[in-house]
């Protein structure tokens, strides 16, 4: 398992993701063919600094984004496999090292609560919840995660 940036070739891959109706579940449901094509395209050209691509034996298998959170502004973690790599540990080992290569010192996350998956994943991850509360019609959970700041001590 590796993580990498945006590549041109992972136009079919994130296409796949955004109109996953599994991958999509406790996501608000697949997005429209369109529009999910326009967002892969604007992601194609942007490749956002933040966002993280898995990639196992070569090929691109789930992602994972450090996003702002809707209304703190704070650093939000999301994540997505593709169905056929759920069940293996990836998503735990790929959100750990994108943790370590993310310079921030508070991370959170929401969730559906019904996404007992998410949930377990955050908890094994050290993430603390801290409130329910109801968005976009469901309840989510919002959790948070303090990572360890790097001390650079300065030499007497
Ligand atoms: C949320 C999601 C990433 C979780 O994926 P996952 O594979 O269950 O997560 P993990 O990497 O923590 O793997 C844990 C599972 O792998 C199993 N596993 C197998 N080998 C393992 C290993 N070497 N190390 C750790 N876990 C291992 C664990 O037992 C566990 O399985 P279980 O749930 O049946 O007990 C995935 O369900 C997903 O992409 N969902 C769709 C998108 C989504 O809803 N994202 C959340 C919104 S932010």
């Amino acid at each position: 398992m590796k993580l990498r940036k945006i590549l041109d070739s992972d136009d079919k891959f994130l296409l796949r993701l955004l109109t996953d109706s599994e991958v999509r579940k406790y996501l608000g449901g697949e997005v429209p063919f369109n529009e999910a094509k326009r967002r892969v395209e604007a992601l194609i050209k942007q490749k956002p600094a933040n966002y993280w691509v898995i990639e196992v034996k070569g090929s691109p298998i789930g992602t994972v984004v450090f996003g702002e959170h809707i209304d703190s502004g704070e650093v939000e973690l999301s994540y997505q496999l593709l169905p056929e790599y759920v069940g293996q540990g990836l998503a735990f080992k790929a959100v750990q090292e994108a943790l370590r290569n993310n310079g921030s010192s508070l991370v959170v996350a929401e969730t559906q609560a019904k996404n007992f998956k998410s949930r377990k994943l955050l908890e094994r991850l050290g993430f603390q919840e801290i409130k329910k509360l109801e968005r976009f019609g469901e309840v989510q959970v919002y959790c948070k995660l303090r990572t360890k700041k790097k001390h650079h001590s300065r030499s007497p």
